[in-house]
Order: structure tokens, then C-alpha cells, then sequence
């Protein structure tokens, strides 16, 4: 098999069933497996590509061990709990699969006392909780009961670190209660914008059918004036409105840097196939999209403007701090969701549906039972996974898999398509970067940086 990335040929070895290898470019190898890189001569890459002959040996000994201060700017074993703030809504965007923050429920906001007992027992049962994340429907329409988790959550913390707290918003008509709240307990911000007014605006609309977008980039930035930009991130939801708008994935990148925000999460709409948001006829504008947004970014990076999106970032993170991934997402393994009924999800995209509910979170007694709770998303236990040569480095989501295709255990073709072109770019360009000390660290350094890291971990 030899995919080609841009100009390049990429050769790869398959040693045993399990152990992949690439060499792109005659100087350079990546183990699939563990995400090593390694620099070789060519001799030992044509060695090594054809018949893998003294692989262990050449690769121990060329092995050059990278991006540690990547490293140290994240904590390990991320575990993030997500609370249904809000199950109601002020917006009505016409692909939200949250049916407006109802989940197909009641309309409910989460009582403040009972949101704090709520992380009371977590906290119980899961001492460590690194990251809270207040969700919706829109979570700033009940700012006690955010204020009643972080102050539970400061409390209980004594004198060890509290939990990050973040929360997603609309932006959309933010009280004063609510921007004192997040500078208080430094919350991190996620707003929703789906790109500039023309796009936003068609599909993200109020209940009375207001257009939003002036309100929501004045929320953007009074948050970043009081959190600092480091600390307000952005998810823009990709349609085909988009293209239809003439706006390319680089455009969208574009626009959020020069709103302060330097790596937006822009995710492809999760929408049946027929409707006219759907990415589905698309697909491969969609992913020349963003290969080519990937290749930009990359370069702006190097002349010292640095560019990023989430999928980008996630890869290179992986690649750089040699972090392979076992899982296709956090859902059920480090991420649970839970809200007014008391009840265990593995995460939001799942939330109210009974099939996927684990139950009261005094039943759900072990982390290894969470950990083992969804099977599927393991990639270990799913045969398609074991045999792609990407899944050391693809982030993807179970929950668009299973609203792509009714199952747990299927795809959503559009992001194991994604996470394969971006892993195959990611890799090219770093190969390009690789051999030089201080374009290496230039990469590195502008990855590190808090506003990158920060919102590299949003699904
Ligand atoms: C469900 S909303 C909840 C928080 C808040 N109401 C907001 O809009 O930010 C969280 C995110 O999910 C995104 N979203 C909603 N429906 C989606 C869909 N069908 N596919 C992909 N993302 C979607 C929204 O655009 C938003 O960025
Ligand atoms: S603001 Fe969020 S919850 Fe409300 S309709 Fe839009 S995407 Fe759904
Ligand atoms: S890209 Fe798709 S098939 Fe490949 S490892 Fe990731 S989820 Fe599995």
C-alpha cells in the first residue's frame, strides 16, 4: 500500500499484524503503532521498506525522542465530567440534534442544589475529576447552578488542585451574572459561531427567529477582555451552506484568528444525508478542505504566524508527545455525562437515551467498569481500527458514528476519511520540519502554547 501525501510517496511495512511503518521522504520513519519518528539515512529506510530487516536495531539506535515541553503543558489521563446545566434553549439552529437542549425531554433547567450533590457523588466515586464542562441546551440560562457546582467543587478540592472548569455557549445575550461568574471561577469558554454574520446567521437564529451573530462576537469579546484570549476558545459547525457561501475550512481558520481565537474547533455537521446542511454529497470538497486548511496552517506556522484547527492540532499533539490514542473518543472512558434525572451518560450526544443510560453513579462503582462500559470505542476491539494504519493518531467521535450509522459499532466515513488525510499531511509536513533543530522547535513551541492547548481536548 502507498498512499501519497502532496508531492511525496509515503512506502509502508507491515511488520507482524499490528506493527506499521512509514517512510516519507528516504530520512524519515513513523511507527503507526507507538507514533515514534525517527530519522534515518536512506540506505537504512530502503532496508527497513522492504523487507524490515534490522528495524529494532536501526530504529532504537536513531530514535530521537521529541517535544517534551509539549508535553509537560498537559496533564495525563484526561477525565472530564459533563453536567446538563440546561435543558432548554433560547436559539433554534436548524441542525441541532439536541432538539434545542431538550434532548426529546422536558423542558428543564438543573436545580442549583441539586447540580452540587450531583458532582458531590461523582466526586465520591471518582476522586479525581479533572475537567467540568457545563452543557446545554444553553448552560448560561442558569448560572446558580454553575455557580453551585464550582464553589462544591472548590470545597471539596481542600488544598488539592480543583477541577478546569469550561462551559459551550451561544453567546447569545450573556447576563452580567454570568460574565462575573466565569471571571470569578476562571471558567474557559467555548462559543458557538459558525463562521462570518452571512453564514452564522442563516442557521443560527433565536427562538423568535433574531439573527445572533453581533451578539454572540460581542460575548467573544468581553470574555476574551476578561479571561484573555488564551482562555476562549471557539466550535464553528461545518454545513454545506458553508461551500455554498464560498467559505473554505482555511477562510473559516482565517476569520476565527483574526477574532482572537487561534485554534477553533470547526466540526462537520452530524445531520441525516438528506437534509441541505448535510457534508454527505461533499465529501471530498470537504476533505480537500481541510487537507488544504492543514497545509496552510502548517506554513503560517513556520513563518512565525501560527495557524491551527482542532483536528490538526489533536493529530500533531499525538504525533509530537508520542501519545497514541486507544480510543476512538472520551465518551464512557474518561468523559461521562450527567444531568437533571440523576442518570450516567457516556457522553452529551447520547444524553436522555435510555439504550446508552449506565445507570445511577453510586452503581457505577470502578473506573475499569467505565472504562469497559462501551466496547466500541476502543479501537483495539474493533477490526476496521486494528487494521488502519491510523488509529494511533485519529481522534474521532462515537456519537457522530452512531447518528451516521445507527450503531455503535459503524463509522461516520467523513472523519476516519479526515483523520486519514490529516494524519497522512501531518506527517509529510513534519517530515519537511523534522531535520532542522530550530524549525522543529518553532513547530513545537507554537503547539505548546496555552491557547492552542487549551481547547485542543473539545469533542
Ligand atoms: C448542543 S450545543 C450546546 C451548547 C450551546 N447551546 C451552544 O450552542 O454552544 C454544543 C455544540 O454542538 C453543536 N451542534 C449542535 N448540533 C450539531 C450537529 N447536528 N452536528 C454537529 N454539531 C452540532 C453546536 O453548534 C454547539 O457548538
Ligand atoms: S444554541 Fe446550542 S442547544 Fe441551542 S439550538 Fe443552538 S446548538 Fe442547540
Ligand atoms: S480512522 Fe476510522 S478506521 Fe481508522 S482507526 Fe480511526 S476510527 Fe478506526
Amino acid at each position: 500500500m502507498e498512499p501519497c501525501i502532496g508531492e511525496r510517496w509515503v512506502s509502508v511495512q507491515q511488520i507482524r499484524d499490528t506493527q506499521w511503518f512509514f517512510s516519507v521522504d528516504p530520512s524519515f520513519v513513523f511507527n503507526a503503532e507507538s507514533l515514534d519518528l525517527f530519522l534515518c539515512g536512506p540506505q537504512e529506510t530502503s532496508e527497513i521498506v522492504s523487507d524490515g530487516s534490522g528495524l529494532t536495531d536501526i530504529l532504537t539506535e536513531l530514535d530521537r525522542g521529541v517535544s517534551e515541553p509539549a508535553a509537560q503543558c498537559r496533564k495525563q489521563g484526561l477525565t472530564r465530567l459533563v453536567l446538563m446545566i440546561s435543558e432548554t434553549c433560547n436559539l433554534r439552529c436548524s441542525y441541532c440534534y439536541a432538539d434545542h437542549g431538550t434532548y426529546g425531554g422536558p423542558e428543564v433547567l438543573l436545580k442549583p442544589s441539586h447540580a452540587a450533590q450531583l458532582y458531590v457523588d461523582v466526586h465520591e466515586h471518582h476522586r479525581v475529576v479533572r475537567n467540568i464542562q457545563f452543557f446545554g441546551g444553553e448552560p448560561t440560562l442558569n448560572t446558580d447552578a454553575i455557580r453551585a457546582v464550582c464553589r462544591v467543587a472548590q470545597d471539596l478540592a481542600h488544598d488539592s488542585e480543583p477541577p478546569n472548569f469550561g462551559v459551550v455557549t451561544n453567546g447569545y445575550r450573556l447576563s452580567s451574572d454570568f460574565y462575573n461568574l466565569v471571571e470569578e471561577y476562571k471558567i474557559r469558554v467555548t462559543v458557538s459561531i459558525d463562521g462570518p454574520e452571512r453564514i452564522h446567521n442563516l442557521i443560527r437564529k433565536t427562538a423568535g427567529g433574531a439573527n445572533t451573530h453581533r451578539e454572540t462576537v460581542k460575548a467573544l469579546k468581553r470574555l476574551q477582555a476578561i479571561l484573555g484570549e488564551a482562555n476562549v476558545g471557539v466550535e464553528c459547525t461545518l454545513t454545506k451552506k458553508h461551500f455554498e457561501h464560498n467559505l473554505t475550512v482555511r477562510d473559516i481558520v482565517e476569520y476565527f484568528h483574526q477574532l482572537g481565537v487561534p485554534n477553533p474547533h470547526v466540526v462537520p455537521v452530524s445531520i441525516d444525508d438528506n437534509s441541505p446542511l448535510s457534508l454527505k454529497c461533499i465529501e471530498d470538497q470537504t476533505l480537500k478542505s481541510y487537507v488544504e486548511a492543514a497545509h496552510w496552517c502548517f506554513s503560517k506556522t513556520l513563518d512565525g504566524t501560527p495557524r491551527f484547527f482542532t483536528f490538526l492540532s489533536g493529530i500533531l499533539t499525538q504525533l509530537s508527545e508520542n501519545r497514541p490514542s486507544k480510543a476512538i473518543c472520551p465518551a464512557g472512558v474518561s468523559t461521562l455525562c450527567l444531568g437533571n434525572g440523576g442518570m450516567v451518560y457516556p457522553c452529551f450526544m447520547f444524553y436522555n437515551d435510555a439504550e446508552f443510560c449506565m445507570g445511577p453513579i453510586a452503581s457505577v462503582e470502578t473506573t475499569k467498569q467505565l472504562g469497559t462500559f462501551i466496547d466500541p470505542v476502543l479501537k483495539d476491539s474493533r477490526e476496521e481500527c486494528r487494521q488502519c494504519w491510523a488509529r494511533g493518531l485519529c481522534t474521532s467521535c462515537i456519537g457522530a458514528f452512531h447518528y451516521a450509522s445507527g450503531s455503535l459499532w459503524g463509522t461516520d466515513d467523513l472523519y476516519c476519511h479526515l483523520n486519514l488525510e490529516l494524519g497522512k499531511a501531518a506527517l509529510g509536513l513534519i517530515a519537511e520540519v523534522y531535520a532542522s533543530e530550530k524549525k522543529w522547535q518553532r513547530f513545537v513551541d507554537a503547539l505548546s502554547s496555552p491557547a492552542v492547548v487549551n481547547f485542543s481536548d473539545v469533542v
